[in-house]
């Protein structure tokens, strides 16, 4: 399969990002990094998300060997993260921190993050993100973003900033949108684009599949006669961010699976009607439920509505 085949998304720095990812942060992904992310290359997920945090770094570097795929033919994001129980990256210590990262992947990654907020010590936000403007001027960084980021976080970096940050990746699905509505707004703004993860929630992880359930089903069996390929409620949500613009990065540690996503993601854009992007967003509104708390509940008021 070529890379050409997968839809990329244009960044705001003009840099072309594929649309599906896959992470080896979770689930047996993050044990099985070489052999995983191997499948995932192979099969033609050109697209890898680690962080430091991860503790593959190395393997995500090993996995491209591993493959045999050119290392531009792939595009790697990782992320500068706090250290064990969340204490923050002194701002003296970033710049080596960023290049241990380098140093463990074996070359500049295609797209590096801020993990979340909390990285910088209280009060060195700006600064943290003034180093990665810095290490991007002298060719140490490519792509600059964020992860976790609030409305206020962005605002903070973004007063005077050289570089607006080319991302911001959170758990997005249906079940967040009301609550992410202002953070969203304000990305929508400045042209930064979301980058998904933790999207299987409705499907994998709320307790019920709640009301998205039956719609998503009904989605996916009509894609799937449509198609030919054989999709789930699951795959529904990942075409559902698609639809909007979002990158999604998701995660397997199943060959099959991997191989799944492959297919998805080299299916054609435009795969779900404006009605049933809708139907998912206006059903999904009206439930809250999240399953990363990472930082985005404080202080970030959470909705006023069910959550199960
Ligand atoms: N920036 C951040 O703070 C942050 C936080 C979390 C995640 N991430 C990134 O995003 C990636 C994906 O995160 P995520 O795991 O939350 O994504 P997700 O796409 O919501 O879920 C992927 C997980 O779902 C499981 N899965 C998929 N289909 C399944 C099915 N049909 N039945 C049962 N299980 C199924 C996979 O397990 P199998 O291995 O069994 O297929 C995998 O562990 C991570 O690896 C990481 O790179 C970033």
């Amino acid at each position: 399969m070529s890379p050409a085949t997968v839809q990329s998304f244009t960044l705001l720095d003009g840099t072309a990002i594929p649309w599906l990812g896959w992470g080896n942060g979770t689930g047996a992904a993050s044990t099985t990094a070489v052999e995983s992310g191997k499948i995932a290359l192979e099969s033609g997920i050109l697209h890898l998300d680690t962080a430091q945090i991860y503790h593959n770094e190395k393997e995500t570097g090993e996995a491209i060997t591993a493959a045999g795929v050119p290392r531009e033919e792939v595009y790697v994001t990782s992320k500068l993260s706090a250290r064990p129980n969340q204490i923050p990256v002194p701002l003296a210590e970033a710049r080596a921190s960023v290049q241990e990262s380098l140093d463990r992947l074996g070359f500049v990654p295609d797209l590096y993050l801020i993990h979340n907020p909390y990285v910088a010590e209280p009060g060195h936000l700006k600064a943290l993100w003034a180093l990665f403007e810095a290490l991007k001027d002298e060719g140490k960084l490519k792509s600059i973003g964020v992860s976790n980021f609030r409305p206020q976080d962005l605002a903070v970096i973004l007063d005077g900033a050289k570089y607006k940050p080319v991302v911001n990746q959170i758990e997005y699905h249906p079940y967040v949108l009301t609550h992410l509505a202002p953070l969203l707004e304000f990305q929508q703004q400045h042209g930064i684009i979301t980058q998904s993860y933790g999207t299987l929630t409705p499907t994998l992880r709320h307790p019920t599949g709640g009301p998205l359930k039956p719609i998503l089903e009904r989605i996916a069996a009509r894609v799937s006669t449509t198609t030919g390929t054989s999709l789930d409620a699951s795959a529904v949500l990942l075409l559902w961010a698609r639809a909007q613009g979002v990158v999604v990065v998701t995660a397997s540690g199943n060959a099959d699976r991997i191989k799944g996503l492959a297919k998805l993601a080299a299916l054609p854009a435009g795969l779900l009607t404006p009605e049933e992007v809708e139907e998912i967003s206006a059903v999904g509104k009206t439930v809250h439920f999240r399953f990363y708390t990472e930082h985005l509940e404080n202080e970030f008021p959470l909705p006023d509505l069910p959550s199960q």
